[in-house]
């Protein structure tokens, strides 16, 4: 595509994909662009790049459109290959560029490109970067995507560049969404549902971070630069990014030895009840074993705990999980946890028994293998009693299973 302009000195400068692209373990049938955008300023800046297999066409038109050793920065604003894939190319040539990034991506850029002696410039919330006639707020949006992601705020002419964020999976040679053939909300909601969706949780963040910029157009990294109805774009990721969770129920079953056990059965069931669900809550030492079978087989959420005394589960709690396998659960989600002090067998067995049922049983091979989350761990493992570090570590486990709830 011949240089394009956002403004009088905002070029896009990226790559329109239109084969059936295979991405995240799906087919783009409708191809995407990888958007990358040169800011023509006293400080030459670019903003991402492009995937890694158009890395060589992308730097030779880019030095058509200006003298490379003359960037003076280039801002990563997400690392994976699709956007960083021409940095190693790019830096070779560009060989004066200071690289703008999240502390977090740092060492990503360094090891996925061998850029061990560049310059790095840390941003970090809200940090602005002079350009020479313009500035740029960058803003942390961690796990939208993934855990180095940040966006970037044109403060002068109120374009921001949020990389993954607001994208859409199109090849179009359009570019911008006034110039689109047809509504393209389809299409923006669609990538919301196979890219942000797992990680929905994170919406807050981002709309906390934009909710005082003044913008005026979103020039993502896939897909429309979006020019009109931005509030529109907004409030479908505000909208579907609530989660409410009235009229599904979820049954927590625990045994504990000294209360820890205890501590997080009621840790979780706090968190689920924020989202409006109805949570029952037994004890299995103590509750009548009929009573728990008939909660766990009319909840949508089933999850059992249990602290480990040697080598064991303790108390009941077997009796109840050994009824599960005769059960059709078919499409609950159910999960393990427990406190420990040394090896938490009692958890892994749970694990087991759950996954000797017909239920989604929650592990973290499959949350990487289907999110790319990493961030969170099932089943849920807590040495000793629960800390500010471990509650945390239980909440966002807790994210986790609202964001997969039907
Ligand atoms: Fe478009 Fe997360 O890459």
């Amino acid at each position: 595509m011949d240089n394009i302009k956002l403004t009088k000195d905002i070029y896009y400068i990226g790559k329109v994909d239109d084969r059936d692209v295979p991405f995240h373990r799906l087919i783009l049938t409708k191809g995407t662009t990888y958007n990358s955008y040169f800011l023509d300023t006293e400080k030459p800046t670019v903003i991402d790049t492009v995937d890694m297999i158009y890395g060589r066409e992308f730097v030779e038109n880019l030095s058509k459109l200006t003298n490379l050793e003359k960037i003076k920065y280039i801002v990563v604003n997400h690392t994976e290959p699709d956007h960083s894939g021409a940095m190693a190319g790019l830096c070779i040539k560009a060989k004066n560029a200071t690289i703008v990034c999240s502390e977090i991506a740092v060492n990503e850029l360094k090891e996925l490109y061998k850029l061990h002696n560049r310059e790095f410039l840390v941003v970090k919330d809200g940090d602005t970067l002079d350009i020479g006639g313009k500035t740029l707020l960058f803003k942390m949006t961690p796990y939208l995507h993934t855990a180095e992601t940040m966006i970037t705020y044109c403060v002068e002419d109120k374009i921001l560049f949020p990389c993954d964020i607001f994208s859409t999976h199109v090849a179009t040679f359009d570019l911008f969404d006034n110039l689109a053939k047809e509504d393209i909300t389809d299409d923006f909601i669609g990538y919301y549902n196979a890219i942000i969706a797992p990680h929905r949780n994170y919406v807050k963040i981002l709309m906390e971070a934009i909710k005082d910029l003044d913008i005026k157009m979103i020039a993502p990294s896939h897909g429309y630069i979006l020019t009109q109805d931005i509030d529109k774009y907004i409030n479908i990721y505000k909208d579907m990014s609530v989660i409410d969770l009235n009229g599904k129920k979820a049954s927590i079953v625990y045994s504990t030895m000294r209360n820890s056990t205890k501590s997080i059965a009621n840790l979780i069931k706090t968190e689920l009840e924020n989202a409006n669900m109805e949570v029952s809550l037994f004890n299995a030492n103590k509750d009548d074993i009929n009573e728990i079978l008939k909660a766990i087989e009319s909840s949508d959420v089933v999850l059992f705990g249990s602290s480990t005394r040697y080598g064991d589960m303790i108390g009941n709690i077997e009796n109840v999980l050994k009824e599960l396998k005769e059960k059709d659960l078919e499409g609950k989600i159910a999960g393990a946890f427990g406190s420990y002090g040394w090896s938490g067998e009692s958890i892994e067995i749970i694990q087991e028994y759950l996954n000797d049922t017909n239920m989604n049983v929650l592990n973290t091979s499959n949350i990487i293998k289907n999110t790319g989350m990493t961030e969170v761990e099932f089943p849920i493992r807590v040495k000793f009693s629960l800390n500010e570090d471990s509650s945390k570590e239980v909440i966002k486990a807790v994210e986790y299973i609202k964001t997969v709830i039907k």
